[in-house]
């Protein structure tokens, strides 16, 4: 187990005439936990909370979120300083290490994913057997469970291969993957890695080049790739993280236990909400603009409808992630000479929600997905592409967790229920 702090304050328990003291552990950020692990086996009963609204599941060394101040720290180092000096390689190794790699080791490491950048040509014909329109998120939890066929060994009993392998097998394949299943949706040939472009650079390459059309390669847009790679990495305990968790408490093979993050992600409400986003304020636009209409459908309780990019389980004020992808995104638009229209409806969103009652006492802002697919627009990429390049971001941080959980020896995940169903009843 990882080697939880010692408590040095109770919490007393008190259930009819039994009462038990609950050790109260504290994190090294001041969080403050109940540890129930023995409360059925002295008292019999068990915690309900549904979605774990209130309930931590492990301890953990990765990431560290204040929803309340807007922090957000891979291993103690604030995004806001890692989007300007480290690359997403460097960020990918420090989640999965939890140190930045010095020249040597990010030498190795980026050797290690051109190494491992080619799909077995096996795979490739994979492609042509899916039916047209099919969505990538789909084909690429689809390609990245296949990979356990292709690597089957890599599980938390045999682990026979380096975690540096099969990390950079993993954040290098399913980039190829991610291309190839965009350049068979348009029709195109694939394009192959190339050895001598960073990893940002090679996808955009691999994206967007053809045998007709050579693809020139712009600084800026390398530049913001890394940027939203590095702010999408990881974020603690999500629901797709929590899938590979759970998942692989199970010692399922580790492409396989991905395959389930990837299929947990492409939920709207979940890492499907960038696309979702966009589509949304198409919606406003094709209705002439008119954001007040769409602030008062998400108002109504009536309606399903619900302002996709805005709300956090965690983050009760602004998602720092959403502050720089703000900035950047004005940057980045400027730069490259264009402007688009929904920008502007975004952001007129943004101060009518920010200045509405009803978000402001439910805390609800803009989050990570809400400008983020404005800058994939500019940079050429699908809209179904989206939620694709939030999970070739997230890949680090889950595999960071797979790691943290494996080698924490977790107990597989199984949590209790209460039964609210018929009691014994001879069949109807
Ligand atoms: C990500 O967990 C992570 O860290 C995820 C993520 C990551 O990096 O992994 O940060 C990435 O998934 C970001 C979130 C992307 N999703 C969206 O943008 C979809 C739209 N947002 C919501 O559906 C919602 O805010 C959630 C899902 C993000 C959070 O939902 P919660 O915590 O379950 O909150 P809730 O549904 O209980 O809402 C609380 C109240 C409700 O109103 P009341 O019942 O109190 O009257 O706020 C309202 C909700 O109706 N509400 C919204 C709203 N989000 C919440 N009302 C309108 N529009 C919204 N977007």
């Amino acid at each position: 187990m990882l080697d939880q702090p010692e408590a040095t304050e109770f919490a007393v328990l008190r259930i009819g005439d039994q009462e038990i003291q609950l050790p109260i552990i504290v994190g090294t950020e001041g969080e403050r936990g109940i540890d129930i692990s023995n409360l059925r086996k002295y008292t019999g009963c068990v915690t309900i909370d549904p979605s774990f609204v209130n309930t931590a599941a492990c301890y953990s060394r990765i990431t560290f979120v204040d929803g309340e101040r807007g922090i957000l720290r891979y291993r103690g180092i604030p995004v806001e300083q890692l989007v300007k000096s480290a690359s997403f390689v460097r960020t990918a190794y420090l989640l999965v290490h939890g140190y930045l790699p010095d020249a040597e080791c990010n030498r190795k490491f980026s050797d290690l994913l051109n190494r491992h950048s080619m799909l077995h040509e096996d795979m490739r014909h994979f492609f042509d057997n899916f039916p047209h329109g099919a969505h990538p998120m789909h084909i690429l939890s689809t390609m990245i469970n296949a990979l356990s066929t292709f690597y089957p060994n890599v599980d938390s009993l045999s682990m026979s291969e380096d975690i540096d392998v099969s990390t950079a097998r993993l954040i290098s394949t399913v980039r190829t993957i991610a291309a190839f299943a965009y350049k068979k949706s348009i029709g195109e040939p694939v394009v192959y890695p190339r050895r001598d472009l960073p990893y940002c650079a090679n996808f955009l390459n691999m994206m967007f080049d053809s045998p007709v059309n050579p693809y020139e390669i712009r600084e800026e847009a390398v530049n913001i790739l890394n940027v939203l790679f590095i702010l999408h990495a990881d974020h603690e305990q999500n629901c797709s993280t929590t899938a590979v968790r759970t998942v692989g408490s199970a010692q399922v093979n580790l492409y396989s236990t991905i395959s389930a993050g990837m299929s947990a992600l492409s939920g709207p409400l979940h890492g499907g909400a960038n696309q979702a986003v966009i589509e949304m304020l198409k919606m406003i636009q094709a209705d002439g603009g008119n954001v007040r209409k769409y602030i008062d459908m998400a108002k109504d309780r009536s309606s399903t409808f619900r302002l996709m990019g805005f709300g956090h389980r965690v983050y009760k004020t602004y998602d720092p992630r959403a502050v720089i992808i703000k900035e950047e995104c004005h940057r980045f638009l400027e730069t490259m000479h264009c402007k688009d229209p929904l920008l502007d409806i975004a952001m007129e969103l943004e101060e009518a929600a920010l200045k509405d009652d009803f978000f402001i006492a439910r805390h609800l802002y803009p989050n990570v997905d809400f400008y983020s697919g404005i800058i994939y627009r500019a940079l050429g990429i699908p809209e179904n592409m989206f939620t694709v390049m939030f999970a070739l971001a997230r890949l680090p941080g889950w595999i960071a967790h797979w790691k943290e959980m494996i080698g924490a020896g977790t107990r597989i995940t199984r949590p209790r229920q209460i039964y609210i169903g018929k009691t014994y009843r001879k069949e109807d």
